[in-house]
């Protein structure tokens, strides 16, 4: 690897087996093992899920892998961004001490045929958006546990469901990992830190903040204006502007995800995204 020799401290694994060894090795050693699965195209998201792990963990071990089973687009896998070099600079910022990088081939030796069943959480928005998107991320998500084992597992708030949904993996297949959820990073724009946000041209990447822009006047107007009321304004707000075009925006109660009518229904109510710009797609949301 060309990339090892002036990256100090990290080592980039790409088999299995040779992940496996490694970590039983950590783990003999008495040694907590911190997980942040990526699909690269690193930014500073990705970025303070290493960092939070790199400071509560012995070992930070982040991998690396586009996961084809979780994209129902085909245009989307192939279109989506990989920067390897430049993931192997940043992360060395925060120096984890392991880079798994595995090919397709290591992850499923086999198609993975197993079917998870989440109930509401992977049938509403994003579920009900993207069939199959869920299923694969937890094919993925708990393939890679299997193989890592880790204590605590990072994951961003920014894809609010998949976090919903992976806590409900681990409870269902009785996993011994932690989840923790991490906040959103946000551009100075506002607009949510995303792998996708590359894929925008110059035109589009500036009004992609009216996104977040306008969930974040809608926490204040939310005293004023009922449920209903609200999700409209969002709607038409954003799709007032010519380069967007809003998918779904929906407002759920944070655990079940069931859709919120009434404010009184939820303490927890978060406000849940996905907008069309030109070809890319970008998800947001905001807590009430
Ligand atoms: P990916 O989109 O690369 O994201 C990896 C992790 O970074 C996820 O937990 C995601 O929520 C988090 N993240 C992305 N943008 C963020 C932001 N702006 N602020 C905070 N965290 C952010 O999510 C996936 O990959 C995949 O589905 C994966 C879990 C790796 C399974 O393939």
């Amino acid at each position: 690897m060309i990339f090892t020799e002036h990256i100090t401290g990290m080592e980039i694994v790409r088999l299995v087996a040779e992940t496996k060894a490694k970590i039983s090795k950590f783990k003999a050693e008495g040694k907590t093992i911190g997980f942040v699965p990526t699909m690269g195209a690193l930014h500073q998201g990705h970025l303070s899920l290493t960092e939070a792990s790199v400071k509560n963990n012995d070992i930070t071990i982040v991998s690396i892998f586009v996961n084809p089973t979780q994209f129902n687009n085909p245009n989307d896998l192939t279109s989506y961004p990989r920067t390897l070099e430049d993931d192997l600079e940043k992360l060395s910022i925060y120096n984890p001490d392991l880079i798994f990088i595995p090919e397709v081939n290591e992850i499923y030796p086999e198609p993975d045929t197993r079917i998870f069943d989440f109930g509401l959480l992977d049938s509403v928005m994003e579920g009900k958006n993207r069939p199959g998107h869920f299923n694969g991320v937890a094919q993925v998500v708990s393939r890679l546990f299997d193989i890592v084992t880790p204590n605590d597992a990072y994951f961003g708030q920014k894809d609010f469901q998949q976090v919903s949904v992976i806590k409900q993996m681990v409870k269902d297949l009785k996993l011994n990992v932690n989840i923790v959820p991490c906040p959103i990073v946000r551009e100075k724009d506002g607009l949510a830190m995303s792998s996708r946000n590359v894929l925008l041209s110059k035109e589009q990447r500036k009004n992609a903040s009216k996104i977040s822009e306008t969930l974040f006047k809608a926490c204040n107007l939310a005293g004023e204006l009922n449920v209903t009321q609200l999700k409209n304004w969002v709607v038409e707000e954003i799709n007032k502007n010519s380069y967007l075009s809003v998918e779904y925006f929906e407002i759920v109660d944070d655990t079940t995800l069931e859709q919120v009518k009434d404010w009184n229904e939820s303490n927890n109510k978060v406000g849940c995204i996905t907008v069309q710009v030109g070809k890319v797609r970008l998800i947001d949301n905001v807590t009430f």
